[in-house]
């Protein structure tokens, strides 16, 4: 059985008393309302990782993630945070290669190639996001494009490590836009970084890795792309500032 797994990406948002009245909501939410295993990840700015957690306390169905890391343990990298650091502060999820980090910060597949094993290496989950801009689905090229990012980001890692994975699917044409992938778009990428898994590692290696759908998930469309059989979960933006909204997505693995 893969883990299912919706992971709320806070993004540039909240003051830190906001980002705790979000969490709080969350949290009793959650445990009031939701009747599934599915895992809860918050991830809110570095600076209000330590008072999220402080939140979470021993709960055992919400963690805590960050949006990015460096891709070294310390050194002079003035306004960079290190997987260590984030460890720290209770985090033990990461998002890496998100497309605004891609697109703003010029991060490339070689680049996230070293901050995913530098994070495994720390005990942090990396949640790898990948997926195609308008243009090139448009073109036809969205799978060799995802093929490339997969492959450069995360095909050299061992069987053992690659294990630990998370893997994002997020087309950029659906970030932020209100656009969703239809369920059948996105199973059809689903299987296929699947596939790519299976042909590198092995078929039981790639049964094994949970694969996050992101852009545009919202409670009513959450039910239908989650019911999708390579679909395990959500990496969502927008949606989770809202507690209500947030919450009723995870209620869709109910
Ligand atoms: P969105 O963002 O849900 O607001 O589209 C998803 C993401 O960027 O991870």
């Amino acid at each position: 059985m893969r883990k299912q797994i919706v992971a709320g990406n806070w993004k540039m948002n909240c003051t830190l008393p906001e980002g705790k009245k979000l969490a709080s909501e969350v949290i009793h939410m959650v445990e009031d309302e939701v009747n599934n295993n599915a895992e809860v990840v918050l991830i809110p700015p570095f600076i209000h990782l330590t008072g999220i957690f402080n939140l979470i306390g021993s709960s055992s169905k919400i963690s805590l993630g960050a949006q990015n890391c460096h891709q070294s343990q310390s050194g002079a990298y003035t306004g960079e945070v290190s997987a260590a650091m984030l460890v720290s502060c209770g985090a033990t999820y990461v998002i890496l290669g998100h497309s605004e980090r891609r697109e703003f910060f010029g991060e490339t597949d070689e680049l996230l190639a070293e901050k995913v094993s530098f994070a495994l290496e720390n005990n942090l989950t990396p949640i790898f996001c990948c997926g195609e801009r308008l243009e090139v689905r448009e073109a036809g090229d969205h799978e060799s494009l995802v093929d490339t990012q997969v492959e450069k980001a995360l095909f050299g890692l061992s069987e053992d490590q690659i294990r630990k994975v998370v893997i994002a699917y997020e087309p950029v044409w659906a970030i932020g836009t209100g656009k969703t992938a239809s369920a059948e778009q996105a199973q059809e990428m689903h299987a296929f970084i699947r596939e790519q898994l299976s042909a590198k590692y092995s078929r039981e290696v790639a049964d094994s890795i949970s694969i996050l759908y992101g852009g545009s998930v919202k409670p009513e469309n959450a039910k239908e792309i989650f019911s999708q059989p390579d679909v395990d979960g959500g990496l969502i933006g927008g949606a989770s500032l809202k507690s209500r909204d947030f919450t009723n997505i995870i209620k869709a693995f109910d």
